[in-house]
């Protein structure tokens, strides 16, 4: 049976990359896109997710999320990650399609509530949709089949601060909520997306087999490299969320640790994801013991992983 996915966004270039492979996948039923503020405003991730469907042929809702953080002061776009449009400034036209008339957590509450434990919500932006379904829905929790994201890090050192990854950070309070709903909830965070490097030669490779959108993609994949080629001396831009669609499809590519995780929302560690990792009454700060337990990704097969990237987007999808 193929895995039922909503998909929650702010596109973004690896965004885009993972719009496309949920698109491709054989074993993915993409019901629709929701977007939320991040990498651009919610405003242009919209535009993007709908752009992007549109070079993709593919026909999906899209629902317009949230703009702003749950109680912080948001944080300016990444445009010298992801560029002034998401997209590595390539301004695209236009899109011809609108967002639904539904906002992302109520099209999250519809799906999930219409097909309990059916649904699979993988998301690869800040959190504030799903801390705002729960907020409207809280049955949700336990009609999801799972919850997947890309955000934090539990060892890995953060890339907006020492200790906090851009997803968590931009609403940390609203990762906060998500991670105390006790639901089936995966972190795929640094910790294993910082060893998915994607380098040149495979979006050479996947443009010369897919002519519908390789060389936009190869584009945006420049934009990004340049940044990680100066930020981080690689030669390649890393897939931090198509990793989030690997998971759903392939969990066996990862190890996972489980624990109760608590989100910083305030201070200098604003943002970082803290897993309790052993069991039991052992420390004196109690602020974990009323969590559920969730998981998290620390190893990861590259190799495989960029292989499953790479078959998906040359598949017969794309013919
Ligand atoms: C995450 O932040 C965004 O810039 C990317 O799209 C990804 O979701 C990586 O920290
Ligand atoms: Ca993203």
């Amino acid at each position: 049976m193929k895995h039922k996915v909503i998909l929650d966004t702010d596109p973004g270039i690896d965004d885009a990359m993972a719009i496309f492979f949920a698109l491709a996948h054989p074993e993915i039923d993409l019901l629709g896109l929701t977007t939320v503020f991040g990498n651009v405003s919610v405003a242009q991730a919209s535009i993007n997710a709908l752009t992007l469907l549109e070079l993709a042929e593919a026909q999906l809702p899209v629902a317009l999320g949230e703009s702003w953080p749950m109680a912080r002061d948001p944080v300016p776009f990444a445009d010298f990650v992801h560029g002034i449009d998401g997209l590595g400034e390539q301004f695209l036209p236009p899109p011809h399609g609108q967002v639904i008339n539904q906002s992302s957590a109520e099209f999250m509450i519809e799906q999930i509530m219409s097909q309990p434990g059916e649904i699979n919500v993988v998301a690869v932006g800040p959190l504030s949709n799903l801390a705002r379904a729960l907020e409207l829905e809280p049955r949700i929790a336990q009609h999801v089949k799972q919850v997947v994201l890309m955000g934090g890090s539990i060892e890995h050192r953060g890339n907006v601060s020492p200790v906090a990854e851009a997803n968590i950070f931009a609403d940390p309070h609203a990762a906060d909520v998500v991670m105390q709903a006790a639901w089936p909830l995966t972190i795929v965070g640094l910790d294993v997306t910082y060893k998915v490097l994607l380098e040149p030669s495979l979006f050479e490779a996947i443009r010369q087999h897919n002519p519908r959108i390789g060389a936009m993609l190869q584009r945006a994949a420049e934009f990004y490299t340049d940044f990680y080629s100066q930020e981080h001396g690689v030669n390649g831009c890393y897939g931090h969320d198509v990793s989030a669609l690997a998971y759903v499809v392939q969990p066996d590519l990862f190890t996972v640790i489980e624990g109760p995780v608590c989100v910083a929302t305030e201070g200098i560690a604003a943002g970082q994801t803290i897993m309790k990792r052993v069991k039991g009454d052992a420390y004196f700060v109690k602020d974990w013991n009323t969590r559920p337990e969730h998981k998290a990704c620390m190893q990861v097969n590259t190799k495989a992983l960029i292989d499953l990237f790479y078959q998906t987007l040359t598949n017969d999808y794309w013919r």
